[in-house]
């Protein structure tokens, strides 16, 4: 049986080297664009595929239309609630052969009780699949998805996934709904937590680490999961932050932005797509034609199958789209959605849709064809009950390995963003006032969409962490004092807190979001820290303590209030099951802070959208102008965010020499090298992300000030210094032209490398002329 995915045909460009030709958003192989359509197909799928053919043939052969029809519906199973709707008879279902996958089910146990009904009492005996929300973690729990993007360490990333890969298939699981790829700017939607943040060209580094990591190179090794690139798409540009809401925007955008991370996953060989629950531009994704049948499948040429988001095809009602449900099936299934999740809209509808000549059976046999083989993919055909191992859920859950792995990159996810009189680390005091909501709850410590992460048991809270690391040498003097709840107002916790912050060297605050306040259906409006919790910080701010505040949350905050009062800021995102001790490893200074951050944070929530690689306008504000008024700028607040993307401090510092060029001419064929050295100045050995960025001063649609091109984690020993060198081909300069034609144009160019995007370490180059990349290389 064919098994294996032949990787080598896979462009393999993150993480692992400083050229830029290859990697990313701007990958050389290929960026099809709306005017000249060019296929990506995912040949590494083409292993044995006769012998998978004829298999499937031969069974689709026997199936009736009712058993084809069951193969699309993806029903929940009761273990977790996930959406707005429940299937009470879901077993009842399987064993009618109405339903050929489920969700929120997982243990080997019982999934393999519900695979028996599949295979013994259906009269096929197709196996069933089974998928979860396993995003950052299965047992184990990794921080968030935003705080792992704030490693930019894609090795660990990819390390990350995997781990989540193999604890979930040792309990059943043959498919994550991970990962999440949506780019998002707008902190006020609650699911930016979930995403690699603001950039395209970062999100789609972590979009190929994490389908890497989830998949492995071979589908059919049971440590290894389909993954599931969602949400297509634009799902994060949603309007006001608000979750489900409309996104409009222009193609370019579209393409230049928000698809490149999704394009990224199909070259990586990503098994299955979700749709969102957005409309883009008036259509619904789940009846978009233009965004499943024709991007997806036709120009990318994607091979695995589309499942909706929950009842999204349902939705399409309510969006104004569709009539009533059977049309909504109509549009979905000729649209290109292949599998229904919990709507029940094909079971109920397609034969029927079918005997009208609305949809066609060679619809039908496609989308049945695309799910069979990656049944066929996973061996489920050869042992229906490989992935429900009992032996292997125990060796493999909470295993020791995974433990460390997920404490370690926790350790990088963290964000030091502010460090006044090197307060932080604590390693020299001799009591600490640990006060806050999140210093000791285990169910916040893992965030939204924890899978089997056991909340109320397994997290390692921030207390517990601090305990085990300082043991004796630290008196922790420990007050809840205030509460989190946006409706909390009951302030009898501050005397205690107040007690407690007297009584020590340094105040260290546990502060931020509840962790549901993040995740899907969480947007908020404000996003500064909700119940009392800033009032405690004021009134423990009279006792003129040091302060450090450990911030829990899954956005960018408003933080102004502590930026401006407290002495440090350790932003820990929600830091995972061994969270407590990965924050003590970095307060106590065992480790030094290396995240940088993947996302911008405003000064306030009226900046919002606020992001590093906006555009100049005709009249951009200069604060040294001599023209104040008639410039684009607010009268009550800077243009500039308080901490902007890329941004991250240590405890060591870092000096950046100017950036030398290998060439200030780069031709159409060319490339040139551009590098910096970086010396570690400080006292303590460290790690640094070093950060390429470009500007394209004129092009034919006006360019963004700066885009990120490129970047490299590394470490230097203290007084070590390291030459880091950066190659750039035309081909990184690509966008989507005035034509929508994908292509570098001629022109003067600025190149940054810094630590952060707000670098002014320039230089400038020139490419000598214009590059098309299609019509160069049309069907590479
Ligand atoms: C809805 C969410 O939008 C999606 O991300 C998730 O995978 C599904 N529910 C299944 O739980």
């Amino acid at each position: 049986m064919m098994k294996k995915f032949n990787k080598s045909l896979l462009c393999l460009s993150i993480g692992v080297s400083i050229t830029l030709a290859g990697c990313g958003s701007v990958n050389n192989k290929v960026m099809p664009e709306p005017v000249n359509s060019a296929v990506v197909s995912q040949i590494i799928w083409h292993d044995n595929k006769a012998e998978m053919d004829q298999f499937i043939n031969e069974l689709m052969a026997k199936m009736t239309l009712q058993e084809k029809i069951g193969q699309l519906n993806l029903l929940t199973s009761g273990w977790d609630k996930t959406g707005p709707t429940m299937s009470d008879d879901y077993q009842e279902q399987i064993k009618l052969g109405k339903v050929g996958s489920i969700f929120n089910a997982f243990t080997a146990d019982y999934t393999r009780g519900l695979q028996k009904l599949a295979v013994e009492e259906t009269r096929l005996g197709i196996p069933l699949l089974f998928g979860y929300d396993v995003i950052h973690g299965h047992r184990t729990i990794f921080p968030i998805s935003l705080g792992e993007a704030a490693s930019w360490d894609m090795q660990a990333i990819q390390d990350g996934s995997r781990v989540a890969a193999t604890e979930a298939a040792a309990e059943g699981i043959h498919w994550t709904f991970a990962p999440m790829v949506d780019i998002s700017r707008d902190p006020r939607w609650g699911r930016m937590s979930e995403g690699s943040g603001e950039d395209v060209f970062l999100g789609t580094a972590i979009a190929r680490a994490r389908v890497k990591g989830f998949q492995g190179d071979d589908l059919a090794a049971t440590d290894t999961v389909l993954a599931c690139a969602k949400h297509y798409a634009a799902y994060g540009a949603a309007q006001a932050g608000r979750d489900y809401h409309t996104t409009n925007m222009s193609t370019r955008e579209l393409w230049d932005t928000y698809l490149p991370p999704f394009e990224a996953a199909v070259q990586e060989g990503v098994a299955t797509f979700m749709t969102s629950f957005n409309e883009l531009n008036g259509v619904p994704a789940s009846g978009s034609e233009y965004l499943l049948d024709d991007i997806l499948k036709q120009r990318w040429g994607f091979e695995g199958f589309v499942v909706t988001d929950y009842t999204s095809i349902n939705e399409m009602v309510p969006h104004g789209y569709a009539k009533d449900l059977k049309h909504a099936a109509q549009l979905a299934i000729n649209a290109g959605v292949d599998m229904d999740m919990q709507g029940s809209a094909y079971s109920d509808n397609l034969q029927q849709l079918l005997n009208e000549g609305k949809v066609s059976q060679a619809k039908i046999d496609q989308a049945v064809r695309r799910i069979l083989e990656m049944k066929y993919r996973l061996g489920l055909f050869d042992d229906p009950y490989r992935y429900s191992d009992n032996d292997r859920q125990k060796a493999e859950i909470y295993k020791q390995d995974h433990l460390d792995a997920a404490r370690d990159m926790a350790r990088k996810s963290f964000v030091l963003l502010k460090n006044d009189n090197k307060v932080l680390p604590l390693s020299d005091k001799k009591s600490i006032a640990l006060i806050g909501p999140l210093a000791d709850s285990k169910q916040d410590m893992i965030g939204s969409w924890s899978a089997a992460g056991e909340r109320w048991k397994r997290p390692v809270t921030v207390l517990e962490g601090l305990k085990a690391r300082f043991g004796d040498k630290l008196k922790i003097n420990y007050a809840k004092g205030a509460g989190y709840e946006f409706d909390h107002t009951d302030t009898t916790g501050f005397k205690d807190a107040i007690a407690a912050a007297k009584k020590s060297d340094v105040v260290v605050l546990a502060m931020g979001e509840k962790w549901n306040m993040t995740g899907e259906a969480a947007s908020r409006v404000d996003l500064g820290f909700p119940g009392t919790q800033l009032a405690l910080m004021k009134e423990l701010k009279k006792l003129g303590k040091p302060m450090v505040l450990v911030l829990m949350s899954g956005r960018a905050m408003n933080l102004s209030w502590a930026d401006d009062n407290v002495d440090a800021i350790l932003d820990v995102w929600y830091p995972g099951t061994e969270g407590g001790h990965a924050v003590a490893d970095v307060l106590y200074g065992d480790y030094n802070p290396s995240g940088k951050l993947p996302v911008t944070f405003p000064r306030s929530v009226g900046q919002v959208p606020i992001y590093y690689n906006m555009k100049n306008t005709g009249r951009p504000y200069d604060p040294q102008g001599a023209e104040q008024k008639y410039r684009s700028r607010y009268l009550d607040s800077p243009n500039s965010p308080l901490y902007p993307f890329g941004y991250g401090l240590s405890y060591t510092h870092f000096d950046f020499s100017e950036v030398s060029l290998s060439n200030s001419k780069l031709d159409p064929q060319g490339s040139i090298k551009a590098s910096v050295v970086v010396t570690n100045s400080g006292d303590t050995d460290g790690e640094e992300v070093v950060q390429l960025y470009v500007q394209d001063l004129v092009g034919s649609v006006t360019r963004p000030v700066k885009e990120l091109k490129g970047f490299k984690k590394i470490h230097l020993r203290r007084g070590e210094s390291k030459e880091v060198i950066f190659t750039l081909t035309p081909q990184d300069l690509a966008f989507h032209r005035i034509d929508m034609s994908y292509g570098a144009e001629a022109g003067d160019f600025n190149l940054y490398i810094g630590n952060s995007s707000d670098t002014t370490n320039k230089v400038s180059f020139s490419l000598s002329a214009d590059v098309d990349l299609l019509a160069a290389n049309p069907a590479d």
